[in-house]
């Protein structure tokens, strides 16, 4: 299951992400981390101190070993140059599933231990100005975009990404390739102004967006947001003395985190599971294809030389049954 955290910095992303992570090793289940936010805090909130998050290995600085391992023997791949981070799979290519060692999570993973389960976390590396425009061929995102594209992940398998709401996830699909996107929203009028975007853009493509709405203290903050948000507010997190006190390096057991915000993550849960009914892996892949064909007409054709087009393998769905046969 693909969950995205989004919303505007600031509104609790990487806490609620990190929350959720824990709260999914808990529970015994297997867990990819990724952080992808501007600001590379998840690391941190799962409990790595300074050296250890200086120390994770960058999967932007990768992005040529990760597109060197998924284009396997695809033979309309001609060369990792020649690969964008929108080059769908296809015959020959290597797919990526949550529980397998693999190349890629050799160089881009580590693994932290919780309470009650270690996960994997994986990190894009710090973003500078090129990343922030409209720099595509070295997007660190796009180095998680490929392996979201190439991942089989079962039910009960969890990959969850902490995400920046921005122009880059928009342009290269990276924002319809979750089975579920929780938006984190403060009561206030710039962070139902993130959702509005989003829902803006993810109205066309099947995206499920619920709200998680985060700092809500007292009845006006949630009246506000159900005014604002309606049926897309699934619940909210209030202020959480057990974050402060790991904000301080003090992490208590993750069993003392309160009961309310406890249940609230229960509640994401409810609704990430509900979703493995909604999966549709041929429209996932369609999406894809659109989304690269796009990438390759406004900039990927000119930059590598070559009709991108050509890369898409017209006979090729992903899905959980390929990953058995590959
Ligand atoms: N529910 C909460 N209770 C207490 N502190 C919180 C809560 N949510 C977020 N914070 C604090 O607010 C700040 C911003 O949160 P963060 O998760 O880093 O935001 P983002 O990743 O969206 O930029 C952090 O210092 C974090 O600890
Ligand atoms: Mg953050």
């Amino acid at each position: 299951m693909k969950i995205a955290f989004v919303g505007k910095g600031g509104s609790g992303k990487t806490t609620l992400s990190s929350l959720f992570v824990r709260h999914l090793a808990a529970a015994g289940a297997p867990v990819v981390a990724i952080d992808a936010d501007i600001n590379q805090h998840l690391g941190a909130a799962l409990g790595l101190d300074d050296a250890e998050a200086a120390g994770l290995p960058a999967m932007g600085e990768h992005l040529s070993l990760i597109k060197d391992h998924l284009r396997g023997t695809n033979p309309r791949i001609a060369s990792t140059e020649k690969m964008i981070k929108t080059t769908p799979p296809g015959e020959g290519s290597r797919l990526l599933r949550v529980r397998e060692d693999n190349p890629v999570y050799d160089a881009c993973a580590r693994p932290v231990e919780l309470d009650g389960g270690t996960v994997r976390l994986m990190v894009t590396g710090p973003f500078t100005d090129a990343d922030l425009g409209v720099a595509c061929y070295h997007s660190k995102t796009g180095a998680v975009e490929l392996c979201l594209n190439h991942l089989v992940d079962a039910r009960d398998e969890y990959v969850v990404v902490d995400m920046t709401a921005g122009s880059d996830s928009f342009a290269s699909g990276m924002f319809t390739r979750f089975d579920i996107t929780f938006l984190v929203a403060e009561p206030t009028r710039k962070g139902v102004s993130v959702y509005r975007q989003y829902k803006e853009y993810a109205r066309d493509f099947g995206v499920t967006l619920k709200v998680v709405g985060n700092k809500v203290q007292g009845q006006d903050d949630l009246d506000f947001l159900r005014d604002e948000v309606w049926d897309d507010l699934l619940v909210t997190v209030g202020h959480s003395d057990w974050v402060r006190a790991m904000e301080k390096g003090r992490p208590p057991r993750f069993e003392l985190l309160e009961e309310t915000n406890a249940r609230a993550l229960r509640t994401l849960r409810t609704a990430v599971d509900a979703t493995y009914e909604l999966r549709d892996w041929a429209r996932y892949t369609q999406q894809m294809v659109h989304f690269h064909l796009k990438n390759a007409h406004s900039w990927g054709n000119e930059r590598t030389g070559d009709d991108l087009a050509a890369q898409v393998d017209p006979g090729f769905v992903l899905g959980e049954e390929v990953a058995t046969l590959a």
